[in-house]
């Protein structure tokens, strides 16, 4: 049996002014009808023995997941927790964590990030299948994408070698610098991360007691004081607070020896900034992506986004330009990280 896990708790700064805190990232219909977080849902679908899935967000979204959830027709089959604060990944893996193991003391999880964009889920389904048996083996499995830039926004992952559908991670880097992702794109050995885990919620709990026992500690008190509130799990905040705040990638992975890596090519995107989305759309004959009411003459290679007014462009290369009912965002497409930059800026005018 697998326990599907989603997190559903990031902001997705550079993909402002779509993304917002009050409605972010993985709520959006970024590349089709249908919500990141749903798609993530649907893609469960192609899991052979799937369990009931678990959503852990910010209380503030919980209309939203339920929503979501709801949609999918998953919401009877389903546990949100809700965070009263953000601690980053690992205290949400750990209370999910402890929720599983109280019955199922050897469950595997697979632990997935609500904002991603799978294109072939059936190719991600099979890695899931291998990812399985190195999990019940007591390992903590990652999923590896072969890298095409020095992006210093991902953990890098070297392998040994290994006759084997996985092998075991040597090293583990979370989001090196400039310099050291272009030395491991150039060496060809590593992997991405992906950023999807799946491992046995005990040897998490095990692993996570070794290198933060006070995480661990809080919680699990946490989870013992939440309260059942309609469809939703309500954590106690005064023990959630007492928790250390840390990634998953930093707390565990970059430390356990237990780490094994499953190759993944299934045309997977984090969908990290608006280049990424605009090279995940079909482009057309002049390299450009209009979505909405666009009108543009001698525009290349360029994305453009209209919410809810005309937009028109002449004579542009290689920018980005989003529209919504208070927001106009311009933008040169290399520039396109310093979004979160610009968000800053915005926060402080407020
Ligand atoms: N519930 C909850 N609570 N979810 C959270 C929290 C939190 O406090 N913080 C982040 N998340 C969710 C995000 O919504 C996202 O779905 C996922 O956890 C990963 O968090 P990110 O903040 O997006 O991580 P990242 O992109 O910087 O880095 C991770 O993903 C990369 C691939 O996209 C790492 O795992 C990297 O190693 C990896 O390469
Ligand atoms: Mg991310």
């Amino acid at each position: 049996m697998i326990f599907p896990i989603i997190l559903s708790g990031g902001s997705g700064t550079r993909l402002w002014p779509l993304s917002r805190q009050a409605h972010p990232k993985q709520f959006l219909n970024l590349v089709d009808d249908n919500s990141l977080l749903g798609n993530t849902i649907v893609r469960l679908e192609a899991i052979d023995q799937i369990e009931k899935l678990m959503v852990v967000c910010n209380e503030d979204h919980r209309f939203m997941v339920a929503g979501v959830l709801q949609q999918q027709d998953k919401l009877q089959n389903a546990s949100i927790l809700l965070e009263p604060m953000a601690k980053n990944t690992a205290p949400a893996i750990a209370l999910a964590a402890h929720a599983i193991v109280k019955e199922n003391p050897e469950a595997v999880m697979l632990v997935l990030p609500a904002d991603h964009v799978i294109k072939q889920a059936s190719v991600f389904a099979e890695a899931v299948k291998t990812g399985k048996l190195a999990a019940e083996q007591g390992k903590l499995v990652t999923f590896g994408v072969v890298p095409d830039c020095p992006h210093t926004g991902y953990g890098y992952i070297r392998s040994k070698a290994s006759d084997s559908a996985w092998s075991a991670v040597e090293e583990f880097v979370e989001k090196p610098d400039q310099e050291t992702a272009e030395r491991y794109l150039k060496n060809g050995n590593y992997y991405w991360n992906s950023g999807m885990f799946m491992f046995r919620a005990d040897v998490y709990l095990k692993e996570l007691e070794r290198f933060s026992p006070d995480m661990v500690d809080a919680t699990c008190r946490a989870l013992e004081n939440s309260k059942l509130d309609l469809d939703f799990t309500r954590i106690d905040s005064d023990s959630f607070a007492q928790s250390p705040e840390d990634s998953i990638d930093y707390a565990v992975m970059e430390k356990t020896e237990q780490a094994v890596v499953v190759p993944l090519d299934a045309g997977w995107s984090d969908v990290g900034s608006w280049s990424a989305l605009w090279e995940i759309h079909d482009q057309d004959a002049h390299g450009n992506v209009c979505r909405g009411d666009v009108i543009i003459e001698d525009v290349n290679n360029s994305f453009i986004h209209s919410e809810s007014r005309l937009v028109a462009a002449i004579g542009l290369d290689d920018h980005v330009i989003v529209e919504t009912d208070d927001v106009v965002l311009v933008s040169d497409k290399s520039r396109v990280q310093d979004v979160k930059r610009l968000v800053e800026k915005v926060k402080q005018q407020d």
